[in-house]
């Protein structure tokens, strides 16, 4: 059922210029996407929504925007270049390669379904070899299960090994697309401290491409091998109880910006750590119900001084504060780090709505939070004569300045209404005969679609207040 709506979702949005494979003329590439026209609306609307939630309400938080490339010795000094890696298998037939522990997850998932007891003795002990890094242990469980490739069914496997996820620029050595945004943040950090005259706490936001060589790389927008991320590192008093507290204040501030998205409280989950990455000390994810299941959306990390300690060894850079005391300290860092593609797709899957009408007809319908609709209004002439488009073109241009808005003439009234429900347009303005003597449109709701006659002149006014984001703005910084 669920594959279904994924299915469902990926031709929709295909369809209607949301998301297109990537090169798809060459045959596509491997988990990389490109946002069409109503796509990067869509997305420039939640990145919108993130940068003014995180910097411009919050006084004491900056963005910033680094590069990708950065000097070599970041990834050593981040412990990206020896620690971020993944387990890898090869099959030598297929020459695929797969994670080894997903490959085992997959095959209990399926084949030990009706026995729970056996299935959870494979997963505790999977887990027990991948804590202490047993990779032969992991492969015995491959063998004693006869695990074979999905798509030769073979089990010519190779050893299994670790594999970097960094993608390495051909002929530069060392130097990489970085995994995330964090270390140019940590790498300015003392140039944003000192310009803008910063006390601890404060913080630093980006917004910015990151790059993982993933090796199992599908389920859409889910992980990608090009992918953005959203990412507030906030620079805190190294003591356990600050840590303890703005970790608690930046996990209650980013669910209520995800809750201010109406996608449904039961959609959402925490997952608190046993085994963080290698720069965390404590660590949580906010996991979301996708079409394949709760799965990370957001992680929120505290990264104490490990970065910074870090860079200040390899650069031989002194990257303390002095404080008045003449103590040096070295602040510890809570991170909150949103992946853009995954809560665009959560967006986008919670919106997507196939509704039976009355008349026995289908309607589909994206029912996007208004906010974020790539198009806030259309407006709609109900014929093309008697100088009616005219009047509609008039009121389009006139709105056009303020708002996302669309024309549309090319169809009847019941056609251009689903063209707009198909990617999320809250408000339609409808032109007709009765406008010409009193400058009056029928507007019509995307959700209930119910049906209403306001004067010209309040269009703007319940677009802003059907669309804006002042009111959500508010709730947030009222916290
Ligand atoms: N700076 C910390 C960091 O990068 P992470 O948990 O590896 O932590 C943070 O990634 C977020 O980035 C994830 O919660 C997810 O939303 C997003 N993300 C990570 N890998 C991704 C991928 N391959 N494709 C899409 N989004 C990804």
């Amino acid at each position: 059922m669920k594959k279904k709506l994924l299915e469902f979702l990926i031709s929709h949005s295909k369809n209607n210029g949301f998301i297109f494979p990537s090169s798809e003329i060459y045959g596509g590439i491997n988990a990389i996407f490109d946002y069409g026209q109503y796509g990067v609306e869509l997305k420039n609307n939640i990145k919108e929504y993130w940068w003014k939630s995180m910097v411009q309400i919050n006084d004491n938080i900056v963005g910033m925007d680094s590069s990708i490339l950065m000097h070599p010795n970041v990834w050593k000094a981040s412990k990206h270049a020896s620690k971020f890696n993944e387990l890898l298998i090869d099959n030598k037939t297929s020459k695929k390669r797969y994670r080894p522990d997903l490959l085992i997850m997959n095959h209990v998932k399926k084949y030990f379904k009706k026995n729970p007891d056996e299935r959870n003795k494979i997963v505790s002990r999977l887990l027990k070899f991948l804590k202490k890094k047993d990779l032969l242990g992991i492969k015995k469980i491959i063998d004693e299960l006869n695990i074979c490739d999905p798509l030769t069914k073979t089990k010519d496997w190779t050893n299994i090994r670790y594999f970097n996820m960094m993608f390495e620029i051909k002929n530069f050595k060392n130097l990489f697309l970085r995994p995330e945004t964090a270390q140019g943040s940590f790498c300015n950090f003392q140039n944003v401290r000192i310009t803008n005259r910063f006390k601890i706490p404060f913080g630093i936001a980006q917004i910015g491409k990151s790059f993982r060589n993933e090796i199992t790389a599908r389920q859409f927008l889910f992980r990608l091998r090009e992918f953005e991320q959203m990412e507030l590192q906030f620079f805190i008093y190294p003591k356990k109880e600050e840590e303890k507290l703005w970790y608690e204040y930046w996990k209650n501030y980013r669910l209520k910006w995800h809750f201010e998205l109406n996608l449904g409280k039961e959609k959402y989950k925490l997952f608190n750590h046993d085994s963080l990455a290698h720069y965390a000390s404590i660590g949580m994810d906010i996991e979301f119900d996708f079409p394949f299941g709760f799965k990370e959306l957001e992680g929120i990390h505290s990264r104490r001084d490990f970065d910074i300690k870090q860079h200040e060894l390899f650069s031989k850079k002194k990257l303390g504060i002095s404080e008045v005391n003449g103590k040096t300290i070295i602040p510890y860092v809570i991170e909150t780090s949103l992946g853009l593609d995954r809560i665009f797709l959560a967006i986008l899957f919670s919106s997507l709505k196939k509704e039976i009408l009355k008349n026995g007809k289908t309607r589909v319908v994206l029912k996007l939070p208004s906010f974020l609709s790539p198009i806030k209004a259309a407006i709609l002439p109900l014929v093309n004569k008697d100088g009616i488009p005219d009047i509609a073109k008039n009121i389009f241009n006139n709105m056009k300045i303020h708002y996302p808005m669309i024309y549309d003439n090319k169809g009847t009234i019941g056609k251009l209404y689903r063209r707009q429900d198909a990617i999320g347009t809250p408000l339609c303005f409808t032109v007709d005969y009765l406008t010409k003597n009193t400058n009056t449109v029928t507007v019509r709701y995307r959700d209930n679609m119910n049906q209403q006659r306001i004067h010209i002149k309040e269009i703007s006014k319940l677009i802003e207040k059907e669309t804006g984001l002042k009111n959500i703005l508010n709730r947030i910084s009222n916290n």
